[in-house]
């Protein structure tokens, strides 16, 4: 990355493969972040673009929202002297050179990844894992042909501790179709799984109990409802592990508010033949008709807050699915640099002061909030780390 957070030409940044043992994990990931912001562009920012421009259409955006610049420009690359990003990247993106460069990189990377000293063997297979990702994009169909895309299927593994013996982990698998390579519709960014909703799987797996992920806490028929569910990793996760918690019928509806994502995340629920219902939800506009007519008992999200409203609509949804008791596990990706950085403190405003009452006049607040950190190989190149809040009645 450049000061500027900006992605680094190939020619420029990537380490030279001469002598491989010389080289760190750190410089190979950094260097695989940095192709992947450039070739692989499902972009959050270009989806923000889309869906103001959407709100402005259908007069959602609150009158307050701060002009920050993409609301009001038409043009992706509106004034020669400002660096936009997403031109800066374009222009990458299509230097041929450049990307010849990338593919001899990535290929010889893939080619003598044993050569490299690593502390964990598993990094050899992620390193191959993520330069073929990449590779694969330099292969995606023109235009015209986007529609026959199916994208890549990709299987997660995570291990799930039952109770406090570690011994007795078992394996919760997962398999997902996840990120066409090149599309036109910016708003479809859940067709791909985030970080945030890899790093929050695994810490649900790792210490269930720390999310009140068991039977006493969730009672014996729970409601679970996933916000922004994109590719559905989160709830497929759970509705694999619960009934290794002896949570045995519970509900689990992951929601979306894009077709295309929903049509996808029904395709990954028959894959992983998992026990998770799909269903629309617009947090700027909720519908609660069935199966949302019910509160829940949990609510998740991950990587949900990238335009300034997000937060104060996920608070206001929320706030009418939520049951008495329950809780609201937002993990939030923090991305510092550039136009997200405005969103960085939006939950913290947007659950302060005159959050909007329940009928029995309860407000929801954050209860908690850790900093997770970034792990190594996992989420793209713009992400610092994550923040981990807790949300209920307060
Ligand atoms: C960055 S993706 C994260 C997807 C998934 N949670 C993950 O972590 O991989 C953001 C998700 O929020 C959804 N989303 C954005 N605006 C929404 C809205 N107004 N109502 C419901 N879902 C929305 C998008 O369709 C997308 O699936």
């Amino acid at each position: 990355m450049s000061r500027a957070g900006l992605p680094l030409s190939p020619t420029s940044s990537l380490p030279p493969l001469r002598s491989l043992v010389s080289l760190n994990e750190e410089k190979i990931f950094s260097a695989l972040d940095n192709l992947q912001e450039i070739y692989c562009p499902v972009s959050l920012s270009r989806a923000v673009k889309s869906q103001l421009e959407h709100g402005k259409a259908h007069n959602i955006l609150p009158e307050q929202t701060a002009d920050s610049g993409y609301v009001s420009e038409d043009d992706l690359c509106p004034d020669e002297d400002i660096i936009d990003p997403e031109c800066a990247i374009d222009a990458l993106r299509a230097d041929v050179f450049e990307r010849n460069f990338a593919i001899r990189w990535l290929t010889t990377l893939i080619a003598r990844v044993e050569e490299l000293k690593l502390d964990d063997e598993d990094e050899h297979e992620l390193i191959v894992d993520k330069a073929s990702f990449i590779l694969a994009s330099f292969t995606a169909p023109a235009e015209e042909d986007e529609e026959e895309d199916t994208g890549i299927t990709r299987d997660f593994s995570f291990e799930l501790t039952k109770g406090s013996d570690v011994q007795k982990a078992v394996t919760i698998n997962v398999r997902l179709n996840d990120a066409p390579q090149t599309t036109t519709d910016h708003t479809d960014v859940g067709l791909q799984s985030w970080g945030a909703s890899i790093v929050f799987s695994d810490s649900i797996c790792t210490t269930p109990d720390r999310f009140s992920l068991t039977k006493d806490a969730l009672g014996p028929s729970p409601r679970i409802i996933e916000l922004g569910a994109g590719t559905g990793l989160v709830s497929l996760v759970l509705a694999k592990g619960l009934p290794h918690l002896g949570i045995t019928n519970a509900t689990l509806i992951a929601t979306d508010y894009h077709s295309a994502v929903l049509a996808n995340l029904e395709a990954n629920i028959q894959l992983t033949e998992a026990e998770v219902k799909a269903c629309p939800l617009d947090w700027s506009a909720p519908i609660l008709a069935a199966p949302l007519d019910k509160p829940a008992n949990v609510l998740v999200a991950t990587d949900v807050i990238y335009a300034p409203e997000h937060a104060m609509w996920l608070r206001n949804c929320a706030t009418l699915l939520l049951a008495p008791g329950g809780v609201f596990w937002l993990l939030m990706t923090i991305r510092p640099n550039g136009r997200f950085e405005a969103v960085v403190d939006s939950v913290e405003a947007a659950f302060q002061g005159t959050s909007p009452k329940n009928p029995e006049g309860r407000h929801l607040a954050i209860l908690s909030m850790e900093n997770v950190e970034k792990r190594r190989g996992i989420g793209r190149g713009d992400e610092s780390g994550y923040k981990l809040f807790r949300i209920g009645w307060a």
